[in-house]
């Protein structure tokens, strides 16, 4: 099998510019598709997961033109889409299935859209009670799981207070909310990425917030309301993909790294307050806002981490940053806890049991919880290299990679190419800028 081998290295420094965020990458296409008119977006993201997005939207017959990292979608309307003879492949990504589940919903035509055999795990119920709600007949095996089939038609407007905290689900019912017969309504128990409610506003969807509560105004009942305008715009760079260089240079003392250009999005950006919480060097320059999103650049120096709790409303704020955090664990005085965090066990892996299991490999003491993990600092010993299984998940190999850099010995990590999944170029970054 294949596999990367990473080394101990002094320090993490120079310059770094990241491809475009994968969640709003997700959005723009999917979006754009629905749109009247030609939407271009420059710095979208490579991740394979946004690829997968817009394989799914040319099947369902938008107009999609790629050019380097700039990408053309000519959208014929909200009742633009055609159905498509064969299964969508969402391949790895749960974005991609659970965002176009609500825009399937709202067709006047079937469709059947699946994914690889991650993804072919990961529960869909989530997303098929409430657009089942709404009127959309969704069938899945064990009427949960992929692959589904979507037989979408009229739907109601409903209100939907979400059991969970997620933004995918949150999505997939604003965006069957412009097709619903009036207006849709979703409360979520915590503040979750409102990349969707911020992209919808730029293409000119009728959406309001008022605290917890997004509404969306049916957009295809012919009410009157405008068609949604196509948009022209700049992705910043992931911060999600960021946070695995800024854990590499805070973890090694003599780091000092720029990256520029990070969609700092306050939704996402809870893990630079944790990283600086736990006495690291990170500090935004240059702060800015595009396209409703604000963007920045980041400098980031070594330290020496405290570590720290992650649990309840900061979860879902920093949900994909944890596989990262716990791997920095054994590096930190206090070592890192994680609770509440349960949906960890679902995502592209069950990333609490992969954590546990290479972090384990590596010699650090971790206790295994349903709900999360506690992995001890400094105290309980020098992490050494092992062989490391990612599971076929792009966090968990990243993670890892970060925490050989300062492990003793060799680390190798199999399957490396899983990272492309969000960070095609990732390795060779980290080449780039690790100084022996
Ligand atoms: C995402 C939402 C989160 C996150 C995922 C991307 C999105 O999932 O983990 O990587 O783009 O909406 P949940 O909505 O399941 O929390």
């Amino acid at each position: 099998m294949k596999s990367e081998t990473i080394h101990r290295v002094k320090s993490l420094s120079g310059g770094l510019e990241l491809p475009g965020d994968k969640s709003i990458s997700h959005r723009y296409a999917m979006i754009a598709a629905l749109a009247d008119g030609i939407s271009e977006f420059r710095n979208f993201a490579a991740a394979r997961d946004c690829h997968s997005t817009l394989g799914c939207m040319k099947s369902l017959g938008a107009d999609v033109k790629l050019n380097g990292s700039t990408v053309q979608i000519t959208g014929h309307g909200l009742r633009g889409l055609k159905s498509s003879w064969r299964t969508l492949d969402a391949e790895n990504s749960g974005t991609t299935i659970r965002l176009l589940s609500g825009i399937l919903s709202g067709q006047t035509f079937t469709t059947k859209i699946t994914g690889d055999a991650s993804l072919q795990k990961r529960p869909m119920k989530r997303v098929m009670t409430p657009l089942r709600e709404m009127g959309a007949d969704i069938r899945g095996r064990d009427d949960n799981f992929p692959p589904l089939e979507i037989r979408g038609g009229k739907l109601r407007a409903i209100h939907y207070q979400m059991p969970m905290a997620s933004a995918q689900v949150k999505s997939a019912v604003l965006l069957a909310g412009l097709y619903a017969e009036a207006e849709t309504s979703v409360t979520e128990p915590a503040a979750t990425r409102d990349h969707t409610e911020l992209a919808l506003l730029e293409f000119g969807a009728p959406l309001r917030k008022h605290g917890r509560t997004i509404s969306i105004q049916s957009m295809a009942t012919g009410n009157g309301t405008p068609a949604l305008r196509p948009l022209s715009a700049d992705v910043p760079g992931d911060l999600s993909s960021a946070v695995f260089f800024i854990a590499a240079a805070s973890l090694l003392p003599e780091s000092n790294l720029f990256i520029g250009n990070v969609g700092l999005n306050p939704t996402r950006s809870a893990i630079l307050d944790f990283f600086n919480q736990m006495g690291a060097g990170v500090s935004i320059v240059n702060l800015n806002t595009k396209r409703g999103e604000l963007i920045g650049d980041l400098s980031v120096k070594g330290a020496q981490l405290k570590g720290g709790l992650i649990s309840g409303d900061l979860v879902p704020l920093l949900i994909d940053e944890l596989p990262m955090l716990a791997a920095l664990g054994p590096y930190t005085e206090q070592g890192i806890e994680i609770r509440d965090a349960a949906e960890l066990r679902v995502k592209e892996s069950d990333r609490i049991a992969a954590l546990a299991e290479n972090l384990k490999r590596m010699g650090a003491k971790v206790e295994e919880r349903p709900d999360g993990l506690r992995v001890e600092g400094r105290a309980a010993g020098k992490l050494r290299g092992a062989e490391i299984d990612p599971h076929g998940d792009h966090r968990i190999a990243m993670a890892f990679a970060v925490a050989g850099l300062g492990a003793e010995g060799e680390t190798r990590i199999l399957d490396p190419d899983c990272a492309s999944v969000s960070y095609p170029t990732f390795f060779q970054e980290l080449r780039r800028l690790a100084e022996a």
